[in-house]
């Protein structure tokens, strides 16, 4: 398995268990399934809301020795209500309460946006607080004191635009180190890849099959399907794999690490054995132009009227 380094020297395997939309009730038997079949990256996150279920499957998992914990990269978010400084050590407790763990491999700042204390999501664009009342540089900081507390590992961000990481990197002592963010052949995010990469930022690509299980009122009528692309269904029928797998490998081609959601034992095997597939400079040509900038997680639910979030402020590009 390709692995994505850390700046200790740490390694992250690059194909790992996505487990956002995965309900409760079947998420704790798709980790389970996922780690027998030798996933050893789980990325959780607290609004998934099904933390206590996968912390239960990891405990199933240590006990009957299917894993040892220093094999398992663990991930999980500050969810957006957590950011004033004094929530952020009691937000990564009660993840690793749920996670049943004593600590992160890393631990990410879900979205550069804040909420108030105890609500989950905005009611009205007004129930939004701009990141000039409640700064990311303070959340880091509660970030920073994590790492030195031997609460994660790690500690990174998640739907960040270059902008926002040049703007935290200059205030950091702890210099992030993974970006989390939608990648996939539709939104090819070749300007992050050329930032981070050199910086000593790791990407993951979020949603990296296209997220058709998303709740439809995130979904465009005339979106675009990426597990039926003609030229992924091409490139899927020289290689004898699936779609899905020639989106992984071309996850991997490129340097980041993709976290593919199932539930379904077969898919899971199929999705970890796309690390294994090879794809030539000729697939990687093809599948460049498929760019069209295209979010299927475009952020706009924060960008409602009266918020202080747009999805210019937001991305830091032109909607
Ligand atoms: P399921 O969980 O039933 O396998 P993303 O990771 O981009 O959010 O995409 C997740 C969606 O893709 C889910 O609907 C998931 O369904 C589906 N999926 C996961 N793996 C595969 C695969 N190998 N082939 C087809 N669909 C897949």
């Amino acid at each position: 398995m390709q692995t994505l380094t850390f700046r200790n020297g740490d390694t992250m395997p690059a194909l790992g268990l996505g487990t956002w939309k995965s309900a409760p009730g079947e998420v704790g038997q798709a980790v389970e399934s996922a780690i027998e079949l030798g996933y050893r990256h789980i990325d959780c996150a607290a609004i998934y809301r099904n933390e206590p279920e996968v912390g239960a499957a990891f405990a199933s998992c240590l006990d009957r020795s299917i894993v040892q914990r220093e094999e398992l990269w663990v991930t999980s978010k500050l969810w957006n209500d957590s950011h004033r400084p004094e929530h952020v050590q009691s937000a990564i407790e009660k993840t690793l309460a749920d996670l049943r763990l004593d600590y992160l491999d890393l631990y990410l700042i879900h979205w550069p946006v804040c909420l108030p204390h105890g609500q989950l999501l905005p009611e009205k664009g007004e129930d939004l607080i701009a990141l000039d009342e409640q700064p990311i540089a303070d959340t880091w900081q509660a970030m920073e004191a994590l790492v030195e507390k031997g609460l994660c590992r790690h500690i990174g961000v998640s739907n960040f635009s270059i902008k926002k990481l040049k703007a935290l990197q200059a205030a950091a002592t702890i210099a992030p180190e993974m970006n989390q963010i939608e990648i996939h052949p539709h939104l090819q995010q070749n300007e992050m890849f050329d930032y981070c990469l050199p910086n000593g930022i790791n990407l993951t690509a979020y949603s990296p099959l296209g997220s058709g299980d998303r709740p439809d009122s995130f979904k465009a009528d005339d979106e675009p399907v990426l597990l039926e692309n003609r030229t992924i269904a091409a490139i899927a029928e020289k290689r004898d794999c699936s779609p899905a797998q020639v989106l992984l490998a071309w996850g991997l081609v490129r340097g980041g690490a993709a976290i593919p959601k199932s539930v379904n034992r077969e898919r899971q095997a199929q999705n970890l054995a796309a690390a294994k597939i090879e794809l030539t400079p000729e697939d990687v040509a093809a599948i460049a132009p498929l760019d069209r900038r295209y979010r299927y997680v475009s952020g706009s639910f924060w960008a409602q009227p009266g918020s202080p979030y747009t999805l210019e402020n937001l991305w830091d590009e032109a909607a």
